[in-house]
């Protein structure tokens, strides 16, 4: 019942696309992506060649240069990223003011927020060696802001920094390590959590970097825009949606692990329950990041002995449901979250700290995509149009005659 005449505007002709289905807001040069096919490549280097031979901190400074780095760059930045791993005491005290049960992914976004707050000396996004400091600061200190929010959820005192430690040591360490106690690092855990960063570390216009680019349109700071989208990824149909696999996973099994059951409330659409994990704005074929989680779940589980039982019900569901036809008329095939909440609780991650490992893969490509959108002279401040569809004018009738 739309009023297509209300398409025209002062500018010209205003499409309507809502969702953005078919809608660019920007050019890039980061990430290219062919859902069809299945291809996923950062500055033209395909995925599964970066999963193999890379590392997270070399797909981050490749994101936000552009180029691989040599040995030489890539030690200089990991020596500047390790010099800014520290909170300031200060902030270190806003994670006392939350309850104790509150979700980690608001905690994180207050917190990269509240940075603002205190670097106010360097947050001009047209000063390129405060945005560089930015970078390095953020880079530097998310980690330790996740691992102080976890650390906040279970009641345990905050381990400072070790800069002798790489970016995902120092993590794992500050999360699951105590004061004054050594720390057994597993190398097969740091390199499987490292891998998983570098498959979440960028996805071009996703609803979290869309939300980064656009706030950052305004030309607010790199901490604004980036707090901006860690709230649009705690969404359970974006970043929360690994969460939301491993809640599915359990319900299936106390159910009693009827998956036809399930698959059936699925296609009949019954209000809450979708198969989560699966479907994709933008692939229609395997996500590609899917295949390499699912082998990455296969070592890690067998090897930390995970729960079997909950990834058995998983390749069982992706069985069934690839072979189903609702599944396959609409495309539907797994995306990158369907096995990563099982491997996170392999290590030892509560549930509701999934969604922060998602976060802390994904920075790189914010800030990567913040900083080109910031040094594009075409860029303007994003402002949708809309199709009004309210009333006509109509008279203000006062208080006492309504
Ligand atoms: N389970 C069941 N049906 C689904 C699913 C699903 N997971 N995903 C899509 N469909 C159905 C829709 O109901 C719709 O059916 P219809 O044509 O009969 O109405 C059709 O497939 C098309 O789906 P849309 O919702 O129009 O697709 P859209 O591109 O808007 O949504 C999304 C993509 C949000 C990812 C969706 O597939 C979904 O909700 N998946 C589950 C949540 C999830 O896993 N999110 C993670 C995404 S990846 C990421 O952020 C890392």
């Amino acid at each position: 019942g739309l009023d297509t005449s209300k398409l025209l505007s002062s500018t010209g002709q205003v499409a309507l696309d809502i969702g953005f289905m078919n809608t660019a807001a920007c050019t890039s040069a980061i990430t290219y992506i062919d859902g069809d096919a299945g291809i996923l490549r950062y500055r033209g280097y395909p995925i599964d060649q970066l999963a193999e031979q890379s590392s997270f901190l070399e797909v981050t400074y490749l994101l936000i240069y552009g180029e691989l780095p040599t040995a030489d760059e890539l030690g200089a930045f990991d020596q500047r990223i390790r010099r800014h791993t520290l909170l300031h005491e200060d902030l270190k005290q806003f994670f006392k003011g939350f309850p104790r049960d509150a979700h980690p992914m608001p905690v994180l976004s207050s917190a990269v927020s509240a940075l603002s707050t205190f670097y106010q000396d360097s947050l001009d996004p047209f000063d390129e060696e405060q945005v560089e400091i930015s970078t390095l600061r953020l880079l530097a200190k998310l980690p330790t802001i996740a691992a102080y929010a976890y650390k906040k959820s279970v009641g345990q005192p905050f381990l400072y920094p070790d800069n002798s430690c790489g970016l995902v040591e120092n993590f794992l360490r500050m999360t699951f390590g105590f004061p004054a106690e050594p720390y057994d690092q597993d190398p097969d855990l740091v390199k499987a959590l490292d891998r998983l960063f570098v498959l979440h570390a960028d996805h071009e216009q996703n609803c979290s970097t869309s939300t980064v680019r656009l706030v950052g349109s305004s030309q607010a700071n790199l901490f604004a825009s980036v707090s901006a989208g860690i709230n649009a990824l705690f969404g359970p149909l974006h970043g929360g949606a690994n969460q939301s696999v491993l809640e599915m996973l359990e319900a299936i099994q106390a159910d009693g692990g009827d998956i036809p059951r399930f698959v059936e409330r699925v296609k009949n659409k019954e209000p809450g329950v979708k198969l989560m994990g699966f479907g994709h704005r933008v692939y229609k074929n395997y996500d590609p990041r899917a295949a390499i989680v699912k082998s990455t779940a296969d070592t890690v589980l067998d090897k930390l002995g995970g729960n079997n039982e909950l990834l058995d019900l998983a390749r069982q569901l992706e069985e069934i449901a690839l072979s189903d036809d609702y599944f396959i008329q609409r495309k539907l095939y797994p995306n990158v979250d369907f096995y990563t909440g099982l491997i996170y609780r392999a290590m030892g991650f509560p549930t509701r700290m999934f969604t922060v490992l998602f976060a802390l893969g994904r920075l790189p490509g914010w800030i990567a995509q913040w900083r080109e959108m910031i040094a594009d002279p075409a860029t303007r401040i994003g402002r949708p149009r809309q199709l009004y569809t309210g009333e006509t004018e109509r008279s203000f009738v006062p208080l006492e005659k309504r």
